[in-house]
């Protein structure tokens, strides 16, 4: 059987506060071999990473990342919310995950969260990053603005895109392929396995998200996905074993 890439949503997100450092190093020792995060910009153009467009439900505070300093960032805590244990931890940036990731072998999914809330110039500023600390290769973005990736390709077309979306895509291949792309980001339960072979077929690789539980991890890995999206990546290694 092909490898299958273990990617951590959002780091290992079932056991650690989702997009700090514990998560992302936590989910190196459980077994993944990628790592999905969200990117955003702060008001002074840092790149942090938090799913959230505001910053209330991670760090308490009732006010939007675009809207806060690096600075002010920092001295939250991005920890607490989920354990004590974690007191602490804060909102990383992009360049604390490179530092973690460069000298290990791990790809890096970076969704830029840039639907809701723009970011002028984010695409820019993480292309940048990526190719500063040599990670061309090992980086995948995506997000579920296709406007987005187009912009991407054409800033780098040395760097991978992945098409986010729900369902509901007509031939999502076709579609991703016009935009350069080389895997479709979908939600789990709207991948189906002739869709995969059809996909597979012209070199566009599946990463359905997020998928927890082993049985339907069991049925897209035997369809024939390139990797799985999991806030578990333990669950899909010990699989990953028996398969
Ligand atoms: O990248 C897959 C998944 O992370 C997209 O949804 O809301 O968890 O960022 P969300
Ligand atoms: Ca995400």
């Amino acid at each position: 059987m092909k490898a299958v890439l273990n990617i951590a949503h959002r780091g290992a997100s079932g056991y650690c506060p989702e997009n700090t450092m514990a998560a992302f190093e936590r989910c190196i020792e459980l077994g993944a071999t990628a790592i999905e995060t969200d990117v955003q910009m702060t008001a002074d153009g840092r790149l942090v990473l938090i799913h959230d467009e505001s910053l209330q439900r991670t760090t308490g505070l009732p006010k939007l990342v675009k809207d806060v300093t690096g600075d002010e960032l920092w001295e939250l805590d991005a920890g607490s919310w989920f354990s004590p244990a974690f007191k602490g931890e804060r909102v990383p940036t992009l360049e604390d995950l490179f530092e973690l990731v460069k000298s290990r072998s791990l790809q890096v999914n970076l969704e830029l969260k840039n639907g809701v809330v723009q970011y002028p110039g984010i695409e820019e500023a993480v292309i940048e990053a990526t190719r500063r600390f040599g990670m061309s290769d090992r980086v995948i973005l995506s997000s579920f603005n296709h406007y987005s990736l187009a912009h991407c390709k054409r800033l780098a077309p040395e760097i991978r895109t992945g098409i986010l979306y729900m369902e509901g895509l007509y031939e999502p291949w076709e579609y991703a392929a016009r935009f350069g792309a080389s895997a479709l980001h979908a939600y789990h339960y709207a991948v189906i396995p002739e869709w995969v072979s059809q996909a597979a077929a012209r070199g566009m690789a599946y990463h359905p998200f997020t998928v927890n539980e082993p049985a339907e991890m069991r049925r897209l890995i035997q369809a024939g996905v390139a990797g799985i999206i999991t806030d578990y990546p333990d669950r899909l290694a010990e699989l990953l074993k028996t398969m």
